[in-house]
């Protein structure tokens, strides 16, 4: 059983799966310590040993609670201390973790209701990826909405892998084939939906396209992660309709993470 190093009280993991989707976006894999426990959608601190001393930082969890290893998706970050290392990692390579994890993307934070949606730009969908294949999202909601807003198409693919791998997964996937829906858009190139998530929401043309109702507190939650002005500028729309902030202590009708980047 993988234990703490007692000098640094961090776990010491091995890469098993590294794939680069853009020269931006990559995900990996790594061992999991056997007594590890997260609930999905939390994020841990994560890191390699640098010049001697750990070099730590938040990432999302991307696998569910129940996986026998851990996923993430990292940007790559041009001289950002961190990711310029971890975006050479090869298979075999030590990866650093601490054992507490964490974190507001859970659904323990939100009340009981009928539609989760869950907004997310760029590294932002991780915590969703997670969420995705965990069998109480199904559970606790009847439809799921994922949406993901990325400039260039490319920096899409992880979202639509994942949501493949979640319909095709044995413990969730007649689930997420009947229940879940994905709404991939670009910024910065044309692909089959287009703009900001939060132009696309005001505009109403997110819900036309789904053919869905708008936002109604009563029924909907909603969990967002990524770009901090795009969390910003949807709490300032949900606000005004009655939705209220959730959190571990009391949960509400909204969560909110940032994208952790560096
Ligand atoms: P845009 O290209 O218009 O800035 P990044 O790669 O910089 O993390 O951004 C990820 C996505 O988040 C991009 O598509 C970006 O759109 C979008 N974005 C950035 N700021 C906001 C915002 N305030 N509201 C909605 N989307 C945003």
């Amino acid at each position: 059983m993988t234990q703490t190093n007692p000098a640094t009280g961090l776990y010491s993991e091995r890469v098993t799966d590294v794939q680069h989707y853009t020269d931006r976006l990559f995900r990996f894999r790594i061992t999991r310590p056997q007594s590890l426990r997260f609930r999905s959608g939390e994020f841990v601190m994560l890191g390699l040993p640098a010049d001697g001393k750990p070099l730590m930082r938040a990432y999302s969890i991307a696998s569910p609670a129940w996986d026998e290893s851990l996923e993430f998706f990292s940007i790559k970050v041009p001289e950002g201390p961190l990711t310029e290392r971890l975006q050479k990692i090869q298979l075999g390579d030590e990866i650093l973790l601490r054992p507490k994890t964490t974190g507001t993307l859970v659904n323990d934070a939100l009340l009981p209701g009928k539609r989760l949606f869950m907004l997310s730009t760029g590294t932002g969908i991780a915590p969703f990826v997670s969420l995705i294949r965990d069998p109480e999202t199904y559970e606790k909601f009847s439809d799921v909405i994922l949406t993901h807003t990325c400039r260039t198409g490319g920096e899409l693919q992880y979202g639509f892998d994942s949501v493949a791998a979640a319909k095709s997964d044995p413990l969730v996937g007649e689930e997420a084939s009947a229940r879940l829906q994905h709404f991939a858009s670009t910024t910065r190139e044309t692909t089959v939906h287009n703009g900001r998530i939060t132009t696309l929401i005001e505009t109403g043309e997110f819900f036309k396209t789904l053919g869905i109702p708008n936002f109604d507190p009563e029924q909907d939650r909603i969990m967002m992660c990524g770009s901090t002005g795009m969390i910003k500028d949807v709490r300032h729309m949900l606000e005004p309709l009655g939705f209220t902030e959730g959190s571990n202590n009391q949960a509400g009708n909204f969560v909110v993470e940032r994208a952790f980047v560096g």
